[in-house]
């Protein structure tokens, strides 16, 4: 009783809910690693927690007075990338017109999250396993070394030890970061997670927009929580957040639920299994995926039309059909900005999130996907 009080007012704190086995662990891992400056590896599914996990880390630790910062390191251009980590002499290159610090540098007595570690390119990793060994760097354009004391935390959903295998990534950077590592397990793997968690987005929910909620149907839990959850907490939050807003004030049922769950109908197998399992070139697969993405996009498209010809009907009664059907047309005719806007959002959730296998689909490298998701605000 007492252990599961530690649990719960440390858990309060920190934000994370959770009662499971795997969670508690993960828990556990946190407070004895915070006190530490050890170097974390957090490692997990796409929505598990990684970034949560780092936060809760900085703020048990002695480094809490000041600041974490977090870096996306798949989200930097790579030309870009050192100057940003580690800062640039004025004049090291062309655009450099004055002196600037990097992360590390503004991160000293804090922390640093290096989130996406797996995206760093070969040539930084060099640079990186220097600070993580001995705390030195160099601004780019300098020679002089300089000292910072910053706590390294570093998150990946790819699995690093294959990259190591495929010369893709250090093997010492590797050993080095994961010093310690927190594996945060998916969601559908410590169900009795599901609905601590939905209750828990469920009042955030209600607060934020003054709604009220008449809560779910028997069944309608069951199949949340048996459902497999390939977007783990990320997705369970959103669909919390889309599903209280438009019950409108009716209990929600098992069908409102299945519509409202998007891979409701998929075998977690199959997902996968995408598409590298189907016994089919990948491009070909790739092709057939980008179409099916279009086809649904046009149906998505259908439907918008026909809720703007009820809009419009209902605003000007009677309406001229004639003239209508011109302007609808027009609206389909899309910004092809909107159309690369729609195609990443589809990518991003046909692979449940996963960067790798959409900019693989989308035919773009992963560090433009990333580019364009942060462009278009995509979580
Ligand atoms: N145990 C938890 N309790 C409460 N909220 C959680 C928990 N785990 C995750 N969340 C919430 O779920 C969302 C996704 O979490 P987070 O961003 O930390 O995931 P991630 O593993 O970094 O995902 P990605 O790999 O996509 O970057 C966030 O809004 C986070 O606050
Ligand atoms: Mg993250």
């Amino acid at each position: 009783m007492v252990v599961l009080n530690k649990y719960k007012k440390i858990q309060e704190s920190l934000g994370i809910i959770g009662r499971s086995e795997g969670i508690r662990e993960v828990i556990e891992q946190i407070m004895s690693v915070a006190p530490t400056n050890i170097s974390v590896l957090i490692t997990g599914e796409s929505g598990v927690g990684k970034e949560i996990v780092a936060k809760a880390i900085h703020q048990l630790s002695p480094r809490n007075g000041k600041q974490m910062i977090s870096v996306n390191m798949g989200a930097i251009p790579e030309g870009l990338l050192e100057s940003e980590l580690f800062g640039h002499e004025r004049g090291a290159f062309t655009g450099a017109i004055a002196m600037k610090k990097g992360y590390f540098e503004l991160a000293d007595g804090g922390t640093i999250f290096l989130d996406e570690i797996g995206e760093t390119p070969l040539q930084t990793q060099v640079k990186l396993l220097r600070v993580l060994e001995t705390g030195e760097f160099m601004r780019v354009g300098s020679g002089a070394l300089r000292k910072v004391s910053v706590r390294v935390i570093a998150a990946t959903n790819r699995d690093l030890s294959s990259m190591v295998q495929h010369n893709q990534f250090r093997k010492d950077l590797y050993y080095r970061l994961k010093a310690v590592s927190i594996n945060i397990p998916p969601l559908r793997q410590r169900r009795e997670d599901i609905l601590p968690l939905m209750e828990h987005f469920l009042n955030e929910t209600i607060r934020e927009n003054k709604i009220e909620f008449a809560g779910f149907t028997p069944d309608a839990l069951s199949i949340i929580e048996n459902y497999h959850w390939p977007g783990n907490i990320r997705e369970l939050k959103n669909f919390v957040e889309s599903v209280t807003v438009l019950s409108a004030g009716k209990k929600v049922n098992a069908e409102f639920v299945r519509s409202h769950l998007k891979y409701y109908e998929e075998e977690p197998e199959t997902i996968s299994a995408l598409p590298m399992r189907v016994n089919k070139s990948v491009d070909q697969t790739e092709r057939e995926l980008i179409y099916k993405a279009l086809l649904s996009l046009g149906v998505e498209m259908r439907e918008m039309k026909a809720i703007l010809v009820d809009l419009h009907n209902q605003i000007h009664q009677p309406v001229n059909r004639g003239d209508f059907e011109d302007a609808s047309w027009n609206r389909e005719v899309q910004p092809i900005e909107e159309m690369e806007k729609q195609m990443v959002k589809r990518a991003m959730q046909k692979f449940h999130g996963n960067k790798r296998k959409a900019a693989n689909a989308l035919k773009i490298s992963e560090r433009t996907l990333y580019r364009k998701l942060k462009e278009y605000e995509i979580e």
